[in-house]
C-alpha cells in the first residue's frame, strides 16, 4: 500500500511545505512532491538546488516514540531510497552507497540526499517526521566541492513519478521491520550492509574541526563510530563525513 500522495508543479521546498501543513493541522501520512523546488533546503542551512526532472518529496510521517528514536528515521530513509532506486532500475545499480548519515552515493559522487526535519502536531501533540528526498534522477546538481551523480549518466532512465510507489513500499516494510525502535538492530545491519566496509578512510567535519580516521560502522542508537589516527574511538552524532577518495568537483 502506497502512503497518499499530493503532486504540486512547483513549491518553495516540499519540507517547508510540509511544515506549513501540519501547522494547520495535516497529521499524514502523506506524501508532498514537486515538479520544481524555488528554495530546495539540504542538511546544515545549505540550499538544495532542484534541477528539473529529479525527485522531490517529502513524506509526513507520524510517530509513537520519543524523539532521540525517531532520529533514526534519517537511516530507514536512507535504506529505503537504496532498495527503491534499484527496483526501479530493475536490479542493483553499480556502486550505489549509504554515506552516513544519509547520503545516497554511486561511487563517491552524491546522487540524493535526506533532509529530516520534526515537529509536534499543534493539537495532539503526536510527534511528526518529515523526510525530504532530493534523487538526481535526470539532472546532478553542482555542488561546491563535491562530486554529483545522476541516474540517468548511469544508464538508468527513471521519471520522478515512478519512485513513489516504491518508496513507500520499503519505507514501509523497514519501518515495519524497526517496530519504532525496539529492533533497531535490523535497521542497522540493513544500513551497514549497504554502506561502505569498516576501515575506510574518513574524514569528518564535527564542530571543534576535521577530524581524520577509519570508519568502524554504527552503535546500537544510530551513531557513527569511528577510529581517529591517535588510535583512540569516537561516536559521532552530528557532522558531515568524507571519503577519502572522494572527488571533488572543481567550484564554477
Ligand atoms: C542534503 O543536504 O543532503 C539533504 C538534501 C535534501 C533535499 C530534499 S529535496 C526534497 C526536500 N525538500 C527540501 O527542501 N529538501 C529536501
Amino acid at each position: 500500500m502506497t502512503f497518499p500522495v499530493e503532486h504540486l508543479d512547483q513549491i518553495d521546498s516540499t519540507n517547508t511545505e510540509a511544515m506549513r501543513r501540519i501547522a494547520k493541522g495535516e497529521t499524514g501520512p502523506l506524501w508532498l512532491v514537486a515538479d520544481r523546488q524555488t528554495a530546495g533546503k539540504g542538511r546544515s542551512g545549505r540550499s538544495w538546488t532542484s534541477e528539473p526532472g529529479n525527485f522531490y518529496g517529502s513524506l509526513i510521517l507520524p510517530l509513537e516514540c520519543p524523539r532521540d528514536v525517531a532520529a533514526q528515521v534519517s537511516l530507514i530513509v536512507g535504506i529505503a531510497v537504496v532498495d527503491a532506486l534499484a527496483e526501479v532500475a530493475g536490479g542493483p545499480v553499480d556502486g550505489l552507497r549509504l554515506k552516513w548519515p544519509n547520503d545516497v552515493l554511486i561511487g563517491t559522487a552524491k546522487l540524493a540526499g535526506i533532509l529530516t526535519e520534526s515537529t509536534v502536531a499543534p493539537q495532539s501533540g503526536r510527534l511528526i517526521v518529515v523526510p525530504g528526498i532530493g534523487i538526481n534522477l535526470a539532472n546532478p546538481p553542482r555542488l561546491l566541492g563535491r562530486a554529483t551523480a545522476s541516474l540517468n549518466a548511469n544508464g538508468k532512465s527513471i521519471p520522478p513519478a515512478a519512485l513513489v510507489a516504491p518508496l513507500s513500499h520499503w519505507l514501509q516494510h523497514w519501518l515495519r521491520l524497526w517496530s519504532h525502535g525496539e529492533t533497531f538492530e535490523v535497521v542497522k545491519d540493513a544500513w551497514q550492509t549497504r554502506a561502505g566496509r569498516p576501515g575506510e578512510a574518513i574524514t569528518v567535519n564535527i564542530e571543534s574541526g576535521l577530524v581524520a580516521g577509519t570508519y568502524r560502522g554504527l552503535d546500537g542508537a544510530g551513531a557513527l563510530l569511528m577510529r581517529v589516527e591517535d588510535g583512540t574511538e569516537r561516536r559521532v552524532t552530528f557532522g558531515d563525513v568524507m571519503l577519502a577518495r572522494e572527488q571533488t568537483a572543481e567550484p564554477s
